[in-house]
C-alpha cells in the first residue's frame, strides 16, 4: 500500500455524515455502523429530497411533448447527462448513455459492439479479478461467436501483473474488459497502461468503473478507453440508474441493442431509421427521476472533492488494515500495493456468515459471501470472505467498533 497522499485540505467527516440521515438510525439497538458500501452506498439529503421534489412538483415524461412540465423534465434529465460528462471528463455529452447500471452498460457493449465485431476465432481478454457482470456477458458472447475468452491471472496480493495482462494481447484479441477497482479485494488496476497497451494494438477497451467512481477521480479522455461503465447506487445516487461512457467515434458505428420508442428517427413497417447517439441506445421511457438524482449525487461528490474523499478513505484503509491485522486468526485477502477502501478477510474456524450475523447484532453491516466474484474466491481457495468497505462518511471510531465486534465474535467461538 502506498502512503497517505499528502496535503489534502481538511475533510470534515461530521459535516459529511450530517448529510446522510440513515447514519443517525440504530440497528438492533446500536448506532448503525455501515460498512457495506461496495454493495451500495447510502444517500445524501440532496438525492432524497431531489427525488421527492421532482415527483411532487416537476414530474413528466421526457423527449416527447411540448408542454412545460415535459420541457423542464427533459432539460433536467439532459443536464444530469452533462453532469455525468463532467464527472468522467468526457469530451461530449453524446458519449454518455444512461443505463440501469454497470451490468446493463456492459451488456449493452457486449450485445451491440460485441455481436457486430467479434467473430469465430477472435479472442476477448478479461482479468481474474472481475465481478460476474464483467465475466458472464463475455462468456455468452464467446460462446455465441466461437471466440475464446482469456483471463489474466492475479498474483497472491490480488493484483493483475501488467506483464501477465500484456502477454495475452495477441493479434486475435478484439476486446479487453477489466475492472478499475476490484469489488472483492479493493485492488486498483493500472488501467492507464492497460488501456494504452490495448490501444497500441487496436483492441477495444471496456472498463468496469463501478467500484472506482465513488473513490477516485476518473478522466476517460486521459485514459483513452473506449467504454467506461458505472452504477449510480454505489456513488450515492439512486439504484436502477447508471451510465455507459462510449467514445463517440466507436458509439456512432454501433447498432442499437434494444428497439422501441425514443431510439428512432422514423418508423414505417418497411424500415426504421435509428436516432443518433446516445438516444439510439436508450429505448423506452428511462428512469427519469433517478437519472436526475444521479446528477445531484455526482454534483455532491464533486462538491466534497474526490481527492479529499480518496485521502480520507485511504486513511481509513490504513487504519482498518492495522486494526484488523491485530486480531488473532484473521487473514486479509487482497494486499495490493494500490488499494481502495475495501478489507476482505477470513477468520480461522469461524464462517464469515456467522461472524457477519453476530456483527449485525452490534449494528455493524458488512457483506459476506463470494461478492459476485467466485473466481477470486477460487483463486484464494476460500468459499467466502467477510468484507468491510468504506465510504466518505465512515470514521475510525466505526472501524474500532468493527474490530471490537470481531474480538467478541472470536471469543464466542473460542
Ligand atoms: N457488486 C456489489 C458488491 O460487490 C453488489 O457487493
Amino acid at each position: 500500500m502506498t502512503a497517505t497522499k499528502a496535503a489534502a485540505p481538511a475533510f470534515d467527516v461530521r459535516a459529511v455524515r450530517a448529510e446522510f440521515p440513515i447514519l443517525a438510525r440504530k440497528v438492533n439497538g446500536r448506532p448503525l455502523v455501515y460498512l457495506d458500501n461496495a454493495a451500495s452506498a447510502q444517500k445524501p439529503n440532496c438525492v432524497i429530497n431531489g427525488l421527492r421534489d421532482f415527483y411532487a412538483n416537476e414530474y413528466a415524461n421526457i423527449h416527447r411533448a411540448v408542454h412545460e412540465l415535459s420541457q423542464q423534465a427533459t432539460e433536467r434529465y439532459e443536464n444530469a447527462r452533462r453532469t455525468v460528462q463532467r464527472f468522467l471528463n468526457a469530451a461530449d455529452g453524446r458519449e454518455i448513455v444512461f443505463t440501469r447500471g454497470t451490468t446493463e452498460s456492459i451488456n449493452l457493449v457486449m450485445q451491440s459492439w460485441g455481436r457486430a465485431n467479434v467473430k469465430a476465432g477472435d479472442e476477448v481478454v478479461i482479468t481474474g479479478l472481475e465481478h460476474h457482470s464483467n465475466i458472464v456477458p463475455w462468456q455468452m458472447l464467446c460462446e455465441e461467436k466461437g471466440a475464446k475468452l482469456k483471463v489474466a491471472a492475479i498474483n497472491d496480493a490480488g493484483e493483475v501483473p501488467f506483464e501477465e495482462f500484456e502477454r495475452l494481447l495477441t493479434p486475435r484479441v478484439k476486446l479487453a474488459a477489466f475492472s478499475h477497482v476490484s469489488n472483492a479485494l479493493g485492488t486498483i488496476n493500472p488501467v492507464a497502461p492497460m488501456t494504452a497497451a490495448c490501444k497500441q494494438r487496436g483492441i477495444v477497451t471496456v472498463i468496469d468503473g463501478a467500484q472506482a467512481v465513488p473513490h477516485l477521480a476518473v478522466d476517460v479522455q486521459a485514459l483513452g478507453c473506449d467504454f467506461y461503465a458505472f452504477s449510480g447506487h454505489k456513488v450515492y445516487g439512486p439504484s436502477g440508474v447508471g451510465a455507459l461512457y462510449g467514445r463517440a467515434e466507436v458509439l456512432e458505428k454501433m447498432p442499437p441493442w434494444q428497439g422501441g420508442g425514443d431510439m428512432i428517427r422514423s418508423v414505417t413497417f418497411e424500415k426504421t431509421e435509428y436516432a443518433d447517439i446516445p438516444a439510439r441506445f436508450e429505448a423506452g421511457t428511462p428512469s427519469i427521476a433517478d437519472g436526475i438524482a444521479l446528477g445531484l449525487a455526482l454534483e455532491y461528490v464533486l462538491g466534497v472533492g474526490l481527492d479529499r474523499i480518496a485521502a480520507h478513505e485511504h486513511e481509513l484503509l490504513l487504519y482498518g488494515t492495522n486494526k484488523l491485522s491485530e486480531i488473532p486468526g484473521l487473514r486479509i485477502l487482497g494486499t495490493a500495493h494500490e488499494k481502495a477502501g475495501v478489507i476482505s478477510f477470513v477468520l480461522d474456524r469461524i464462517h464469515a456468515t456467522d461472524a457477519a450475523m453476530i456483527l449485525d447484532q452490534f449494528g455493524i453491516a458488512v457483506r459476506t459471501g463470494h461478492h459476485c466474484a467466485q473466481p477470486v474466491m477460487d483463486r484464494f481457495k476460500v468459499a467466502a470472505t467477510a468484507r468491510a468497505s468504506f465510504a466518505m462518511y465512515n470514521t475510525k471510531e466505526e472501524i474500532d467498533a468493527l474490530a471490537e465486534g470481531l474480538q467478541k465474535v472470536r471469543r464466542m467461538f473460542a
